[in-house]
């Protein structure tokens, strides 16, 4: 089923394997609309994999290159992104994703991340630190912003994206 173009972005945002890609994909096909992947994007940008531009420009260097591509944004882009998990740290980026659409929060538990994140080497914050206790930490510490960012909360943990896409289109119809 096709539905009409979203007058704004969507952002989603949420801790690392919350299903922010696959859930971006499935909107931006639903709807019709653009699709960026933050990580993607800026990979293809800078011509490394994230674990290298992390290695040898360091997580600063990282960071900002995300705020730039928000910041480069406008409402009439049309686009789904689907957001590094660190990006709601950042105030400004905050800002940014709400001048020009909507932020939609992915949940999920540190077993359910765990889960599915657990066989990947492709997010340097987890190289040496697989394990739910880390998981859960991190994910403690940036609860609240996440919380504070989104306009919308989608829990993830044993839903289909299915289900996960079909609340985010019920909420934009209120
Ligand atoms: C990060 C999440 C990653 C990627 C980078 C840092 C984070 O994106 O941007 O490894 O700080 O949580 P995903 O959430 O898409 O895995």
């Amino acid at each position: 089923m096709e539905t009409q173009v979203q007058d704004q972005n969507i952002f989603l945002i949420g801790f690392m394997g919350a299903g922010k890609s696959t859930i971006a994909r499935e909107l931006a096909r639903i709807h019709g609309m653009r699709l960026i992947e933050m990580d993607e994007q800026i990979e293809a940008q800078e011509g490394m994999p994230i674990s290298k531009i992390f290695e040898t420009r360091g997580e600063a260097y990282f960071r900002q290159l995300e705020t730039d591509l928000l910041e480069g944004l406008s409402p009439e882009d049309h686009t789904v992104v689907s957001c590094g998990g660190g990006v709601p740290m950042r105030a400004c980026n905050v800002e940014a994703m709400r001048k020009s659409g909507r932020i939609v929060y992915l949940s999920a538990q540190p077993e359910t991340i765990y889960e599915r994140v657990r066989h990947t080497h492709t997010r340097p914050l987890l190289e040496g630190n697989m394990n739910v206790a880390y998981i859960a930490g991190l994910l403690e510490e940036r609860l609240p912003k996440y919380l504070e960012a989104a306009d919308l909360t989608v829990r993830t943990d044993g839903r289909s994206a299915e289900e996960i896409c079909g609340e985010i289109m019920a909420s934009e119809r209120q």
